[in-house]
């Protein structure tokens, strides 16, 4: 039994770019509006040949590397996605059957943007039951590939990627210290894709494939989940906000995170972001920004680390992390 630490991490992203000004010849909006409003300024868009797996695939190769971890000493893979590449089998299948890693247990965890979260909370708790010492943990998705490009509202805001993190055991107090999730399935109309599952799995009109959302029910909300769902993490790992080093949320909205910043008093610097360049990657916004953050030295041995997400559902998780490595 012990916590988990990220050993080693990874990230991918499509090569193509879709600016706000590419977007504002297919619809009504302008760059002006989208940066004003979200902070987007671009985002990668996959082509049709590329499926989730494809991306994590990216992504899980880098942290399996920078992690010196081969394949077989997996004992667990667990992917947070909403865009699987099929109902069934999961991408954690995929990945496991692509890699090799025949001693993993592999499954899928759906909880939209706060997949990676919910993700990694899962796995944090097999380290703590004794029943995993290694493990990948994987944020993908493509919901590029599900947006209704005539809704300004919706098609503006995502974009696809992956990110990965290979997970290992901590030292005490070191790693994952502590977890908070929360659902709230009364919320569950304000963001949906209707068409193609077991309600709709044939839908005849193309749009109920595609992303539904109100945003200013979804923006309230995520204002509100981003700021008790971190201080439920911080309060169970005994710290204040006032503790931490970098905060990493996210990827949605500029004036979300900024509501947060403001709200903690905690300065732009200790703030991760990196949406102006992918818009919001779903689940693998914040594996994706992980990765960013260890690259630009933004993260050092004992740093006191909280990722913070929100999503459909509703869901929203926080994992506060004292970096080990
Ligand atoms: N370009 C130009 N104008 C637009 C656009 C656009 N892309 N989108 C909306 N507008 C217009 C609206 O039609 C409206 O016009 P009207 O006043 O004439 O009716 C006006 O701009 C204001 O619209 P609002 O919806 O009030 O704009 P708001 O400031 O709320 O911003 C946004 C909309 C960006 C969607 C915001 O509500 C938001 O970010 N919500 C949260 C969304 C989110 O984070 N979703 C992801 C959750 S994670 C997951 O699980 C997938």
């Amino acid at each position: 039994m012990s916590n988990a630490k990220i050993i080693g991490t990874g990230s991918a992203l499509p090569e193509k770019v879709l600016t706000n000004l590419d977007l504002s010849k297919i619809v009504d909006t302008s760059d002006e509006w989208i940066k004003t409003r979200t902070g987007i300024g671009q985002r990668r868009v996959s082509d049709e040949k590329t499926s989730t797996s494809d991306l994590a695939m990216l992504a899980v190769e880098k942290a399996l590397k920078a992690s010196k971890t081969s394949p077989e000493e997996l004992d667990l893979i667990i992917v947070g996605t909403s865009t699987p590449d099929t109902l069934f089998p999961s991408v954690g299948c995929i990945i496991q059957g692509k890699i090799g890693a025949k001693n993993a247990a592999a499954f899928d965890v759906s909880a939209a943007c706060s997949g990676f979260n919910f993700a990694l909370t899962v796995a944090s708790n097999f380290f703590k039951a004794g029943s995993s010492k290694k493990a990948l943990v994987v944020g993908a998705d493509t919901l590029a590939k599900y947006l209704d490009w005539s809704d300004r509202g919706t098609c503006v805001l995502f974009g696809d990627g992956a990110g990965a993190v290979v997970l290992s055991q901590a030292k005490a107090g070191e790693g994952i210290l502590a977890s908070t999730l929360t659902s709230d399935g009364t919320g569950a109309p304000y963001l949906t894709m209707p068409g193609g599952g077991s309600r709709n799995p044939r839908p005849k009109d193309e749009k109920e494939r595609c992303i539904t959302m109100n945003g200013k029910e979804v923006f309230k909300f995520a204002v509100k989940a981003f700021e008790n769902t971190l201080l439920s993490a911080l309060g169970s790992a005994g710290l204040t906000h006032d503790r931490i080093d970098l905060l990493i949320p996210h990827q949605a909205n500029i004036r979300i995170i900024d509501h947060a910043m403001k709200k903690f008093g905690i300065p732009k610097e200790k703030v991760f972001v990196n949406l102006e360049k992918y818009g919001n990657t779903s689940a693998a916004s914040i594996p994706i920004a992980l990765d960013e953050a260890l690259k630009d030295g933004r993260i050092k041995k004992g740093d006191i680390i909280a990722v913070v997400g929100f999503g459909a559902g509703l869901t929203s998780g926080a994992n506060i992390i004292k970096w080990g490595v």
